[in-house]
């Protein structure tokens, strides 16, 4: 979730509390500043995400280390590794979080990451999912993501201005690709854990983002709901591309042999801050370096 999305959902929640109590003056016109960022991602030369020698330092700790990772357009990349790997550290550095000490970080091959805040990021079309599930629990699931929809900010602050049969079909669409079709009404504080994270995986969905990064997504999540969860973003891929984080190697397989590409998908392995081994599953599985920090014997 965006820091605007999150200052979006408290008013959301004022104008919520406010419903059947007939509405303050001037409650409809409520409206935030709007910054147009005209910029698109150039993916010509084929990459959405350039990392070139990352470096990040926590009081003289490398968490990152000449890191570099090119992502293609649509691709769908996993990245595993052990704990305190730099993994989440990497995502921070992508969605403008923490600043490098040093490298470069480009989405698409014009626009430089390291220029650009937080909410800019997300606003240019990089969506980013949290581990722990962060919907407003006080909403309903359509409510959710009629506030998520990102056509018009200061409408979309309101959860009173009215959709159009476009953005009403857009909802439905997702609704559907998240499984919650038939729990639209529900109030999102009562989905279980693994509702309530493909909730806020809608939520992104709604913003339209090319390039989705997604930590730990299955963390807490049943087996069936891990299961859904790998055919929810093998349908996305082509279409989006994603950087996937996750400790659970049954869904990296599902990901990686599921969909378009098969088992020619690449695996990324970061340990201590740097790339270990890249190629297919098969491959880092069976390389020695990998199996000794990481997947064991
Ligand atoms: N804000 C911070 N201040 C100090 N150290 C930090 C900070 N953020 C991360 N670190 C350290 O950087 C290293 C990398 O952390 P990171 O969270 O990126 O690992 P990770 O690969 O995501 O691990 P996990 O699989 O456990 O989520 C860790 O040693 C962590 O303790
Ligand atoms: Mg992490």
């Amino acid at each position: 979730m965006t820091p605007e999305l999150m200052a979006a959902g408290a008013k959301a929640k004022e104008l919520h509390d406010l419903r059947g109590k007939g509405l303050p003056e001037g409650a409809s016109g409520a409206s935030y500043g709007r910054v147009v960022n005209p910029e698109v991602a150039d993916v010509a030369h084929g990459a959405i995400l350039y990392l070139d020698d990352i470096t990040v330092s926590f009081d003289g700790f490398k968490a990152l280390n000449k890191l570099s990772l090119n992502i293609s357009a649509g691709e769908l990349r996993c990245i595993i590794g052990p704990n305190g790997a730099g993994k989440t550290t990497m995502m921070d550095v992508i969605t403008g979080k923490t600043r490098p000490d040093s490298g470069s970080a480009f989405f698409g091959s014009n626009i430089d990451l390291l220029r650009l805040r937080e909410n800019a990021i997300a606003r240019i079309g990089i969506g980013r999912k949290f581990q722990k599930p962060t919907v407003f629990e006080y909403l309903s699931v359509f409510e959710n993501l009629e506030l998520a929809l990102a056509a018009d900010r200061s409408a979309r602050a309101s959860v009173l201005f009215r959709l159009t049969g476009e953005q009403l079909d857009r909802i439905g669409e997702v609704l559907t690709l998240i499984h919650l079709k038939d729990h639209a009404q529900r109030t999102a504080g009562l989905l279980s854990h693994g509702q309530k994270q493909w909730l806020e995986i809608g939520m992104l969905l709604m913003q339209d983002p090319k390039l989705l990064l997604l930590d730990e997504p299955v963390a807490g999540m049943t087996d069936e709901e891990t299961e859904r969860t790998a055919e929810l973003f093998l349908s996305l891929e082509g279409s989006h591309s994603l950087v996937v984080v996750e400790h659970d190697m049954k869904f990296i397989g599902e990901l990686q042999t599921g969909g378009a590409n098969g088992d020619r998908k690449k695996v990324t392995v970061l340990h201590e801050g740097s790339v270990l081994a890249e190629g297919t599953l098969a491959q880092v599985q069976s390389n020695e370096k990998v199996i000794e920090v990481y997947l064991g014997r």
